[in-house]
Formats: C-alpha cells, structure tokens, sequence
C-alpha cells in the first residue's frame, strides 16, 4: 500500500532532492569545519553558512545583519537560549494559552520567573488586546506562538507587536508552524527575537534551527553556552561579538548545507506560491469535511488566520484506534494525541482525549486530500 504523509507539522517530508544532494556533498567532498581553518574546502563552508544566514534574513525581513540570525541545534534550542538567557527571578512573561512545551517546560523551569497566558477561544485564537490588562510592571518578555501545532490557528502577530511596543516589553515570536508556511516579518511586527526549526516548514533536515536576534536583545541576552569559537582564541572569554557569542562548539555543517539547499527551493517558488498551494489544499479538506457527522473540527474554519493544520475529534470514536486504522486501512500518516501542547488542548476543549492531527506540506496533492476526507469519511 502507498502511504500518505501527513505529518507535516510533526516534520516536513518529502525534501526537496537537493538537500540531501547537498548534505552529501559536505560529507564526502568538503567536510571542512567552520571559523577554524582557512584552506579552500573551509572557504565552502564559511561561504555555504553565510548564504544560509543571509537567506534568512531576507526571507524574514530581518532588519538586523546577517550575523545576528544565530544557528541553533533547532527550534526547542532557541527558544530555551532565549527565555533561560534573557529572564532573570522576578521578571514576569506573557505567553498564550496556545504554547508548545518547547515554551512551556523551561518556564516552569524558572520557578522565580512569573507568567500569565492570553487565553484563547475554542478554535484557538487570541484576542490581543487581552494583553492590556496582563501588563505587568514587572513584565520582560512577551512570547508567543504565531501558528498553532493544534488547530493550526495563527494569531495577529503585527496586532500583537504594536501593543509589545506600546508598552516597551520585548515581543518574542515562536515560529515553527508559519515559518515557511504563512508570511512572517521580523520588521513588521515589531519582534525582538524569532526562533524557528529548520526541519518543518523550511524543508531542511532536523537538528538545526535559528533564531534572529535585534542589537538590543543580543545585549541584554546570556550565553547558555559557552566554548570554542575558532575566534578570540587568545581569550577565555566568550566574544562579544555575533554570531560567535551564542554559536560555541563545532557547527551542524550537515545540517547547514541541507537547510541552505531548502532555503533556495523555498526562494525560488517564493512563499507566496507556497502558501496559495497550502490555502487550496487547506480549503479541499476543509469543504470535504463539512458534512461529515460526529467529526469536530478543532480550529478556524476560515483560511486568513490558519496554516493547513487540521485536527479533528471523532465525537463516537477513540482517536487513537482511527489514528491507527488510518495507517493500517488506508496508509494515511498523521499524528494522534496532544501534540506537546496541553494548554493548547484545555483551550480547545479536547483534553486529555486529544486530537487526530492532519497537517499539509508543499509536497501534498488534492489526490491525497481526497484520500484523507474519503478515509475521515468511512471512519467517521
Ligand atoms: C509550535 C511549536 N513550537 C515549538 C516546537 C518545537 O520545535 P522542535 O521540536 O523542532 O525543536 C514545535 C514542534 O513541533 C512546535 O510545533
């Protein structure tokens, strides 16, 4: 039986061919280290890292130079090198009430640092202005999720960045699910930090990701860790400058050529083609699904504020017997359960049962969401 992947938000698959073409070139023709050594093969490598972080910050509108989007071992990473970095005891948060744990867990980790959750309502969305009367004097950071791994939901990040403005408090942006996926501008709404994966949206391999850091935040931001840079060798002490103070130790080359090699796919079909494919597929599955008995949609039903997340509850079903009778009948991959996102289920209203998760990538056809709908059908 053929399968069909859609597990796009868990990671994107299929890449696009030139990622592993390029992730091979590096191990077996340069496989050279980067800022340490100056023969030809190292120049590659400097040259292929410099491309990736330029990359990025064209495709984010990055207003900040090149050397401040700070490669990271992926998206969990940046965000744990933002909040453990930044906060100190007493300082207060506000995040949504629609986090992962990649968010959730290091807070509660800092028993000192105090936060409050924007709510959201039951398709998982924020009202902004909530924010008003969550202000703190206290509060250092807001941090929020702009697309949700849950309902696929995507909140009004600009709306959000001129009220972080307002106020003066820092606004940090997780990206996971809209990087890639849903225009996100680093300018335009007024961000201070962004942390995004490479492996889902961005097409790239896992374990590398980024986050792009304003002047301002780097200052005020400690280095989780600390090592070898290849630069300032005659010192002890981490560099000032970046990216070298928040890159220490021998850099994910595999994942850097990879994650380059998707970054240009990604730019030639422009993320306007991109998300014009995700909208028309998002729209089949959604009008597929309307007259369905007993299956809940968990999210917006309309396409301006959603990425092509889509999770459903089989009202007379366990999830997790048609989550595997969708593999097993008809060779559909999706995941079943709470996506690492607890709060983001009491908001929906679908904890502890949890969700059986469909979720689109640029690779799917409307073949493959028929065959989704027609198996939502029968098992419904
Ligand atoms: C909204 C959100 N935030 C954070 C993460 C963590 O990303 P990663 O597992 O790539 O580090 C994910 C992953 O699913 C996510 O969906």
């Amino acid at each position: 039986m053929n399968t069909i992947y859609l597990d796009n938000a868990a990671t994107s698959f299929p890449k696009p061919e030139t990622v592993a073409k390029a992730m091979v070139r590096y191990l077996n023709e340069v496989g050279a280290p980067l800022n340490r050594s100056v023969y030809q093969n190292a120049q590659d490598a400097e040259l292929v890292t410099l491309s990736l972080r330029e990359q990025l910050k064209r495709f984010f509108h990055f207003p900040e130079k090149a050397t401040h989007v700070i490669l990271t071992p992926g998206n969990t990473y940046g965000l744990n090198f933002l909040l453990k970095g930044y906060l100190h005891p007493g300082d207060h948060v506000i995040v949504s009430s629609m986090e992962h744990n990649a968010v959730m867990r290091p807070l509660l980790q800092m028993p000192d640092v105090s936060f409050d959750r924007i709510p959201a309502d039951g398709q998982g969305c924020i009202d902004p202005d909530d924010i008003h009367r969550l202000v703190r004097p206290n509060t250092k950071l807001i941090l929020i999720n702009h697309g949700s791994n849950v309902s696929g939901s995507v909140q009004d990040a600009e709306a959000v960045g001129a009220i972080a403005a307002q106020y003066g408090i820092p606004f940090g942006l997780d990206g996971a699910q809209t990087a890639g996926h849903y225009p996100l501008d680093f300018a335009r709404f007024q961000l201070s930090a962004l942390s995004v994966p490479g492996h889902k949206g961005l097409l790239g391999p896992s374990g590398i990701g980024a986050l792009l850091l304003t002047e301002d935040m780097a200052r005020k931001l400690t280095p989780l860790i600390a090592g070898g840079t290849g630069s300032v060798s005659n010192s002890e002490y981490l560099p000032e400058y970046l990216p070298d103070r928040f890159e220490s130790g021998t850099m994910n080359l595999p994942g850097i050529y990879g994650w380059e090699s998707a970054m240009t796919y990604i730019s030639e079909r422009g993320i306007d083609a991109l998300r014009a494919h995700e909208v028309e597929l998002t729209k089949r599955f959604l009008e597929g699904i309307q007259d369905i008995p007993r299956v809940r949609l968990c999210g917006p039903t309309g396409m301006e504020n959603r990425v092509g997340v889509l999770s459903l509850d089989f009202l007379d079903r366990d999830n997790a017997a048609v989550s595997f009778e969708l593999e097993q009948r008809f060779g559909i991959l999706i995941r079943c359960g709470l996506h690492c996102a607890p709060s983001a289920h009491r908001s929906l209203g679908t904890f502890p049962k949890g969700t059986v998760r469909f979720s689109l990538g640029y690779a799917n056809t409307e073949a493959d969401v028929d065959a989704a709908v027609a198996a939502i059908r029968a098992l419904a």
